[in-house]
């Protein structure tokens, strides 16, 4: 489709493996990154190689390995490395300014004006905009939000959920006026089950999940005797991303909207994973026509540069002065590159290849499952897209460890696809939604291959 073939963003022919993985150099680097770095890195125990440049959806090592990235480091590449749209930006704001905070610049007000003018449903041009820093910064931001306007404490979220991982310090800061609304114990969240298809309750009819979901929080709402405080806010992601790309049943959002509605509480959508075009619309939320109260924002908007924010509606925004702070609040380089990305995400013909590739992929996956013993679920929505692994799949026994063995497959086949899941046994599509066709292709024939040698060797 014409959208993404005008011009070619990857490198031609990949994957090409010249040398063993890692190479020489990049096994080089890795052991100074060993000796200097934290044990606690996760991804380079899996992912062993050093980069030198990204193109598109495709990532060349030291040593000149070409692999195809489906990874885009964690969602937050959805235009891909590179795109000449983020670059130009980056490249005509590096020369203006890197940092200042707060005071307007040219880059801040076309953010603001653009991404207002592309927020989903009645929140469209309607909005105010808080700069934060990462995800768990907006989502910070959000809850102390939706608790400072509810007046209320407890935090709804969901099983499988993540919203990051941050909090807490502000309990060190001396002024306790910050600790009135930010920072709060653990023990104002509560967990209500998300609508999880494939493994909810067997007795609950498929059509019936979204009812029962929405049922126990009305009770917890409701009951004085539920044992949860006054709910001040719901914190939801449209798909969930880090639990397993899992696409609830189409009238859960429309439920909680209403009984968001009816008991006066705010919703918050985390659209972090799922926004910037990731299902094939600018936001998840808007396949119901959901409206958030807030909403969270980060990962793809700053196209690799940290860049977050939460919007909400105009009426919360009695807020005190110094609400939610952070020196690099609002980079001028990453609201250069949102602006620009968000011009060329917002586009109905660049969506639409995502929706119809995505289609292609859940079709493509399905036909792997059906002559497979160990993919037990195909689910996603536009370039949100999971095969769940299983060792058994009468009895749905996660695979977390062949999950783990098909992910090295893949990556010593020159494919970068990385897992999720409750039990990290959920084989995750993210790749740069400007991928071009023949990398999706080549990359389910790896997928294929992976699949199959796991099988006879499990
Ligand atoms: C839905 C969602 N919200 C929040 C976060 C946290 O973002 P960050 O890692 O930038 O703090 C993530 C990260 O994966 C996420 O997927």
């Amino acid at each position: 489709m014409s959208v993404q073939t005008s011009s070619r963003l990857s490198i031609e022919n990949a994957p090409l493996l010249k040398t063993k993985i890692p190479g020489p150099k990049s096994k080089e680097f890795l052991d100074i990154q060993d000796t200097l770095e934290t044990s606690s890195r996760s991804y380079t125990s899996f992912f062993r190689f050093a980069i030198d440049y990204g193109k598109g959806s495709t990532v060349v090592d030291m040593d000149g390995n070409v692999f195809i990235d489906w990874f885009g480091g964690v969602s937050v590449l959805n235009l891909g490395h590179g795109h000449p749209a983020v670059m130009n930006a980056l490249k005509s704001q590096v020369e203006k300014i890197t940092h200042i905070t707060e005071v307007p610049t040219e880059a801040r007000i076309k953010y603001l004006k653009t991404l207002n003018s592309v927020l989903p449903g009645k929140m469209k041009n309607n909005s105010k905009v808080h700069m934060t820093v990462t995800g768990a910064d907006a989502c910070e931001a959000a809850v102390s939000l939706a608790r400072y306007n509810s007046k209320k404490p407890t935090i709804i979220a969901f099983s499988g959920s993540y919203h990051g991982i941050a909090g807490g310090i502000v309990g060190a800061t001396s002024n306790y006026h910050y600790r009135d609304y930010a920072g709060f114990s653990s023990q104002n969240y509560v967990y209500a089950p998300y609508p999880y298809p494939y493994r909810f309750s067997s007795k609950t009819k498929p059509e019936d999940i979204s009812k029962e979901v929405v049922e126990r929080i009305v009770e917890m709402i409701r009951d004085p005797y539920s044992g949860v405080p006054p709910v001040g806010g719901i914190i939801v992601e449209p798909v969930q991303g880090e639990g397993g790309y899992i696409v609830p049943p189409d009238d859960f959002l429309p439920m909680l909207r209403e009984t968001c509605d009816e008991h006066s509480i705010p919703l918050i959508i985390d659209e972090v994973q799922s926004g910037i075009g990731r299902t094939g619309k600018l936001w998840a939320s808007e396949y119901q026509n959901v409206t958030p109260d807030i909403m969270c924002i980060s990962k793809s908007i700053g196209g690799g540069i940290p860049i977050s924010s939460i919007v909400y509606r105009k009426d919360f925004d009695q807020i005190p002065k110094a609400f939610h702070l952070g020196t690099y609040r609002g980079n001028p380089l990453g609201m250069a590159a949102g602006a620009a990305i968000l011009d060329v995400v917002k586009d109905e013909q660049f969506l639409e290849r995502v929706r119809s590739k995505g289609r292609y992929l859940l079709k493509r996956f399905q036909e792997i499952q059906d002559n497979s013993s160990i993919i037990g679920d195909v689910r996603g929505r536009g370039f949100m897209v999971a095969n769940e692994i299983v060792t058994n799949k009468q009895d749905k026994t996660p695979g977390t460890e062949l999950a783990g063995k098909i992910r090295e497959s893949l990556f010593n086949k020159g494919l970068l696809m990385h897992t999720c899941g409750h039990y990290g046994n959920a084989m995750r599509f993210m790749a740069p939604l400007t991928i071009e066709d023949d990398l999706l292709d080549t990359g389910i024939s790896l997928f294929q291959e992976a699949i199959k040698e796991t099988e006879v060797k499990s």
